[in-house]
């Protein structure tokens, strides 16, 4: 591993490059290497990125590179595959996408890499899955961006409801990074604060948290039928976890982990609350869950377990 803070980009898309896009005004990455099955395309965004270069805070080395160049990456950021197209889940797009992920992966082991990979493609949890069988890395050190953004989402909208900040509001999102996720509500802090407690206090009727929730997981299918994608979300999102590692920060994220008897669950990756740091993910913060929690929890991953089932493991074995 060299010390150079390296990144490589698999994947050039709107979500990829707003990635991208988000390293080069905060700095904090020396190289970026930008991969694509579209060759054209990564020199395309490295000259249009680089032209960026003089009005950035720091410097950053853009290139359009190829799989040669994960050798010695700090990380591997997979965004490639194809993307919900309006009214459709993101399970829809598995087997698609599972192939799609399952090749580049391949591409990367074979070119030497031992960092640490970071997954957005969707269906991220299976995704994340995929990656991690296919490249035989320890579960440790590939981590999914599983309900980092719909996190981020609920304390947005817990923020815009209660009109505090959303740096001030510590609530979490668990579970697959789709539709059946849920919120452990009495988990969630306005500052020092239970959020039930803030709820209560200010009379405010308890059936908005629901709001909020569906507000969460209905917000991709909201944006992508108003402008056919989400990009700039997943974008920091990604940013977020790169710097994660980077940094060695120690940082907790919703990530989508692998569960081996946490959670009463196994052998799957979901969205939980991590420590991530230089090595990927350092521990799991297992929360005592309510009975109702923990079996919207298990719904949650019993999705993911029959669809590795039914899809995911012949996909592997081909
Ligand atoms: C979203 C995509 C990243 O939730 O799944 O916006």
């Amino acid at each position: 591993m060299n010390t150079k803070r390296k990144v490589v980009l698999v994947g050039t898309g709107f979500v990829g490059m707003s990635m991208a896009y988000s390293l080069l005004n905060q700095g904090g990455v020396d190289e970026l290497v930008l991969v694509d099955i579209d060759k054209e395309k990564t020199i395309g965004e490295e000259m249009d990125l680089s032209h960026g270069l003089p009005y950035a805070p720091h410097k950053m080395e853009i290139k359009a590179g190829d799989y040669k160049d994960c050798k010695n990456a700090n990380i591997v950021v997979i965004t490639a595959g194809v993307t919900q197209k309006p009214g459709q889940s993101r399970l829809e797009l598995q087997k698609t996408n599972a192939k799609i992920v399952k090749d580049i992966t391949k591409n990367i082991m074979e070119n030497g890499f031992n960092g640490i990979f970071i997954v957005a493609s969707n269906p991220v949890d299976l995704m994340t899955y995929v990656v991690s069988e296919t490249s035989g890395m320890p579960r440790t050190k590939v981590i999914g961006t599983g309900t980092v953004l719909d996190t981020a989402r609920l304390r947005y909208l817990i923020a815009e409801y209660l009109e505090v900040s959303s740096k001030n509001v510590h609530a979490y999102i668990l579970g697959e990074h789709g539709d059946s996720s849920l919120v452990p509500w009495e988990h969630c802090y306005v500052g020092c604060k239970k959020l039930m407690d803030v709820m209560k206090d200010n009379n405010h009727p308890m059936e908005d948290l629901k709001k909020i929730h569906d507000g969460v997981w209905q917000a991709a299918y909201e944006i992508i039928e108003k402008k056919k994608a989400t990009y700039y979300g997943i974008g920091m999102a990604l940013n977020r976890l790169v710097k994660a590692v980077l940094n060695d920060e120690n940082a907790i994220l919703t990530v989508s982990a692998y569960l081996e008897h946490q959670y009463e669950q196994d052998g799957i990756y979901i969205g939980v609350p991590a420590i991530i740091n230089k090595n990927g993910v350092k521990e799991l913060l297992e929360l005592k869950l309510n009975k109702e929690d923990q079996e919207k929890f298990n719904y949650s991953c019993e999705i993911m377990k029959s669809n590795i089932k039914e899809h995911i493991k012949s996909i592997l074995e081909e």
